[in-house]
C-alpha cells in the first residue's frame, strides 16, 4: 500500500520556540525542505519558503535574516523579500504561508488547496498550562492515524499505563471513551474522553470527567515523507485543576507517561506500516510466494478446503496398515 506524501494542506512543523528571532529553521514537510525565519523586530510574523535557493540550490537554512525580514543566502549573497529576489528582480523564491500560534509553527504547501488561507488551529482552554514534545514515526501518516483512532488498544497494548477500556458510545463523529489508570491492587482510575479526527492530520483528546477532567490534548501528524510522519502533540491542563507550584511536578509525571504510550504507538504503527508495505492482510498475515492465506471461510468453500474435508470423512472409521 504505497502512499504519497500530502500536498496543499496546512501542517504543524515544529514548536514556536525552536524559532527564536533572528533565525532560521528548516523542516521537510511532505518531502518539501521548507525555511521558516523570525525576523528581529518585535511583532514580525514568520515567514516561511523553500529552503532550496533558486540561484544554485543554496541552502537557505544556514542563510542571515536581516533585520527587515530578508534573507541572505550564504553561497552567492543573493536576497529574498516576500517571495521576490532583490538581488536579481524577476526571479522567484517559493513562499508558504506560515503562521505561528504561540505553541506551533504551522505551514501550508501551495498547491492544490487555494482556499485555506487559515490553518484549522485547535481550541485550547485558558487560562491553562501546556507543554508539547513531538517524535519521528517511519510509518505513514495512515497507519499513525489508525493507531490514534483504535479506541481499545490501550488497555490491550499499553497495559503498563491502562488496565480498562470501554467504548460508551458517539455522538456523530466524536467518540467517548472511558480509560483506566492503572492503580495498584488491581484498581483503576477512570477517566473519560471525546476523542476524534477534525482533519485527516489532527487527533484531538477533550477530557470530560473523571481524572484529569478539562485536558485537551491535540495531536498533529505531519508527513516528512511517504514513509515517515513526525507528531506533534501538545497538553493542555485548566489552570484550576494545577496545584499552586505544582505544575513542574504534574508536568514532568504527566510527559513521562504521555510520552512512554507514544514511543509505544510509534512501534505499533511503524510495524503496520512496514508490514503492509510487504503486503500483510489483517487476519490473513504476509504473503508466502505472493499469496495470502485465506480465511477460514474461505478455506473451508475452497476445492481445497472441500477436498482435504472429504479426504478427513472417509477416514472415519477406518484402520491405517500396520508395518510393524
Ligand atoms: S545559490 Fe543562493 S545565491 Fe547562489
Ligand atoms: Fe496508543
Amino acid at each position: 500500500m504505497a502512499s504519497a506524501p500530502h500536498a496543499g494542506q496546512w501542517y504543524v512543523a515544529a514548536q514556536s520556540r525552536a524559532l527564536p528571532p533572528g533565525h532560521t529553521l528548516v523542516k521537510t514537510v511532505a518531502e518539501q525542505e521548507v525555511v521558516f525565519w523570525r525576523p528581529q523586530t518585535v511583532g514580525a510574523q514568520v515567514q516561511a519558503a523553500s529552503a532550496v535557493c533558486p540561484h544554485w540550490g543554496g541552502p537557505l537554512g544556514e542563510g542571515a535574516v536581516e533585520s527587515d525580514g530578508r534573507l541572505t543566502c550564504p553561497w552567492h549573497g543573493w536576497q529574498f523579500h516576500n517571495g521576490a529576489c532583490v538581488t536579481r528582480p524577476g526571479l522567484k523564491l517559493p513562499r508558504y504561508l506560515a503562521y505561528d500560534d504561540g505553541l506551533f509553527l504551522w505551514v501550508r504547501l501551495p498547491w492544490d488547496v487555494a482556499d485555506m488561507t487559515e490553518p484549522p488551529l485547535q481550541a485550547r482552554p485558558t487560562p491553562s498550562k501546556s507543554f508539547a514534545f513531538h517524535l519521528i514515526i517511519e510509518s505513514d501518516v495512515y497507519h499513525v492515524q489508525e493507531n490514534y483512532l483504535d479506541f481499545l488498544h490501550p488497555s490491550e497494548y499499553h497495559t503498563t499505563v491502562f488496565n480498562h477500556c470501554r467504548h460508551l458510545g458517539r455522538e456523530g463523529d466524536v467518540h467517548l471513551v472511558e480509560l483506566g489508570y492503572k492503580m495498584p491492587f488491581g484498581r483503576s482510575l477512570l477517566t473519560r474522553t471525546r476523542i476524534w479526527a477534525p482533519t485527516p492530520y489532527q487527533i484531538r483528546n477533550e477530557v470530560y470527567a473523571g481524572l484529569g477532567r478539562g485536558t485537551v490534548i491535540e495531536s498533529h501528524i505531519t508527513p516528512i515523507s511517504a514513509h515517515r510522519s513526525v507528531i506533534h502533540e501538545a497538553y493542555h491542563v485548566p489552570a484550576q485543576n494545577v496545584p499552586r507550584f505544582g505544575w513542574p511536578f504534574m508536568r514532568y509525571f504527566m510527559q513521562r507517561s504521555a510520552r512512554r504510550i507514544r514511543d509505544e504507538d510509534a512501534i505499533f504503527a511503524a510495524r503496520r506500516y512496514q508490514l503492509r508495505q510487504r503486503g500483510f492482510v489483517d487476519g490473513r498475515g504476509l504473503p508466502i510466494a505472493g499469496q495470502v492465506a485465506p480465511y477460514e471461510d474461505e478455506w473451508m468453500q475452497s476445492e481445497d478446503g472441500q477436498q482435504t474435508a472429504q479426504k478427513l470423512e472417509g477416514l472415519v472409521g477406518k484402520t491405517a496398515s500396520s508395518h510393524w
